[in-house]
């Protein structure tokens, strides 16, 4: 951490007693728990200009969230940046990715246990109420593919032309928007007492199409058993093969 991060973040929180990395890394930024005079944060920063917006979001995301219970996400305590990199501070939070979890399930039960709790978790996000603060009048699928545009335009991404032309002409008819998390893998979300139970990254969370998120949540399963199991906990929407494919082998390409 070079001198002027540290001066940021003690001039805030107060004096640093110690940095530790985290066993478990993202790939777009540096996640580091930081004990200081005034209690224990989770630093995450980031250092290259897209994953530093991305970044940013999640910040104005977790800020715009700050006054609310009924989304469980980390508390926003401060965003800075300098030349070469951003930094988001937030509430450590308890608990281990899915990912994790899943893997460290000692029993075939306890891993359907976790995923039927993900389904449920899911499914509460999708019909909890869109706080105010992240309601939005535009068409979430049509930005995105705005979005996914400029980013090929930008050479950035794993998506191609023929690709995004072939997403625009297909485009999925609209469903009544949702409150989304917007990157729904079993990386973004704690297991807190063998629940799933918090999410985590939430730079894409906002009202949009539900079926992106249950689409990457069940993507994230190779097991036929594993999706059946995921159902009995999201129960408002099984999206047809048409759609998963949609999100999974399409949009998805571009973020
Ligand atoms: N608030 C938090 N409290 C405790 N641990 C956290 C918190 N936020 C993130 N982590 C840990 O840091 C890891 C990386 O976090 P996160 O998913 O936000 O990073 P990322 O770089 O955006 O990930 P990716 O780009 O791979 O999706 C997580 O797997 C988790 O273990
Ligand atoms: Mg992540």
């Amino acid at each position: 951490m070079t001198e002027k991060e540290r001066d940021s973040i003690e001039k805030i929180f107060g004096q640093i007693y110690e940095i530790n990395k985290l066993s478990e890394q993202g790939c777009t930024s540096e996640v580091r728990k930081i004990l200081t005079e005034s209690g224990t944060y989770l630093l995450k920063s980031s250092f290259y200009s897209r994953y530093r917006e991305w970044l940013r979001m999640e910040a104005l995301v977790l800020e715009k969230l700050t006054n609310q219970h009924a989304i469980p996400v980390p508390r926003y305590f401060g965003f800075f940046e300098d030349e070469k990199s951003s930094h988001l501070v937030m509430s450590f939070e308890k608990g281990t990715t899915l990912t994790t979890a899943l893997k460290n399930a000692k029993s075939q039960i306890e891993k359907l246990n976790l995923i039927r709790s993900f389904g449920e978790f899911l499914n509460r996000l999708h019909e909890t109420n869109i706080p105010e603060s992240l309601y939005r009048e535009n068409d979430w699928l049509e930005e995105q593919l705005i979005r996914a545009e400029k980013y090929l335009h930008e050479g950035q991404t794993e998506g191609t032309h023929q690709l995004l032309e072939q997403l625009q002409s297909t485009k999925l008819h609209p469903v009544s928007q949702t409150i989304i998390h917007g990157d729904c893998t079993t990386d973004n979300v704690l297991v807190i007492d063998g629940k799933v139970s918090f999410f985590i990254d939430v730079s894409g969370m906002t009202a949009g199409d539900p079926r992106y998120d249950e689409s990457l949540a069940i993507g994230c399963f190779d097991d036929e058993s594993h999706i059946k199991m995921f159902y009995q906990g999201y129960r408002r929407y099984q999206v047809s093969k048409e759609e998963s494919q949609y999100f999974n082998e399409g949009l998805y390409e571009f973020f």
